[in-house]
């Protein structure tokens, strides 16, 4: 296994202070519709609650999504095939790496993530539990084009990018995501990628406000966060979690709603919220068979096959890097 441990990809100031972080909240606290960008939602106690929701009763992708996994390891074999480089964007912690790659019989494996240790400890964990299977972990931001590794340049390449994370993107950064994922993987790559589905309100109502308020709490860190990494008194118990469906864009939103008037300092500059007033922390994109067709091609991306688990609620398709055909 080799590291690349060289790279900062964290842009710290004097302080310590993540500036990308610090910009991202000034600015998106400055706005009309108040918003900070979801990724801020991951530091270390983010990134273990999301762990938590994953084992809710509410919370159905990830177990959807594994079964699919489980189930459909010959099929996945016969139209991946083996020998390829397998490229997972934002490894994260995944459990569901190990039933791909038991799948299909891969000639290596390439996680990207722009969190180190997450990537060192996951990475080190695979080379483990296949000891034949070269692994080159990749600190990356995948959202950027990524050289890969030279050991795989001459390999078939298969992306893997499970969890339905491009139902975060709004259309055009999920497209820009996907063409960006054809020109780092190349041309004749597969994609393996996982996208939730659209359904009935309250189940996904649900599935983003649990009983047990493990995903409120998942909101409220980012609070937290901010109070903590950018010197804030922002006042955590008078903001709310609100999770909505919204119709026309076909999307649960992740809210933090005041409870009253509110003022607050963060990083030197005053701000305030009206009572009801929101923050908009994350959106959470569900697709039909042809939504998500429709984005997989302007991105590049031809689908071949699709899987769904067997209550229909998530879906992963696999998709090819094809030659555009010239339109009539
Ligand atoms: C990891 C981004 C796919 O949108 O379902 C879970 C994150 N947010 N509960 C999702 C999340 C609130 C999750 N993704």
């Amino acid at each position: 296994m080799s590291t690349n441990k060289g790279l900062a990809l964290v842009n710290r100031d004097d302080d310590g202070v993540n500036q990308d972080f610090r910009s991202d909240v000034l600015a998106g606290l400055s706005e009309a519709q108040k918003a900070i960008p979801a990724r801020w939602l991951y530091d270390d106690a983010g990134s273990q609650l999301f762990e938590d929701i994953t084992q809710l009763a509410e919370y159905y992708p990830t177990r959807a999504e594994t079964q699919i996994l489980r189930d459909r390891s010959a099929e996945f074999a016969e139209r991946i095939g083996a020998g390829r480089a397998v490229v997972e964007f934002g490894s994260g912690s995944s459990v569901k790496t190990p039933l791909l790659l038991s799948a299909i019989d891969p000639a290596a494996y390439v996680p990207l993530d722009i969190s180190g240790d997450f990537l060192r400890a996951s990475a080190e964990a695979l080379s483990q539990k296949y000891s034949g299977l070269p692994v080159y972990p990749v600190e990356a931001d995948f959202m950027r084009h990524v050289a890969l590794p030279q050991a795989v340049e001459g390999l078939p390449k298969l992306g893997f990018f499970p969890g339905s994370t491009i139902g975060n993107m709004v259309a055009r950064t999920s497209v820009d995501l996907l063409r960006t994922m054809r020109e780092t993987l190349g041309e004749g790559s597969q994609l393996l990628i996982g996208m939730d589905l659209i359904k009935d309100k309250d189940v996904l109502i649900a599935a983003y406000d649990d009983e047990a308020g493990i995903t409120a709490e998942f909101n409220l860190n980012l609070v937290r966060r901010i109070n903590r990494e950018l010197d804030g008194d922002i006042p955590v118990d008078a903001l709310k979690h609100v999770a909505c469906w919204n119709d026309s864009m076909s999307r649960i939103e992740m809210h933090l709603e005041a409870r009253q008037d509110i003022t607050f300092q963060l990083a030197g500059r005053s701000f305030a919220m009206k009572q009801g007033e929101t923050i908009h922390t994350e959106n959470s994109h569900k697709f039909s068979r042809r939504t998500s067709q429709t984005l997989l091609l302007a991105g590049g991306w031809t689908p071949v096959a699709r899987w769904l688990d067997d209550q229909a609620r998530f879906s992963l398709i696999l998709a090819e890097a094809t030659v555009p055909r010239s339109a009539p």
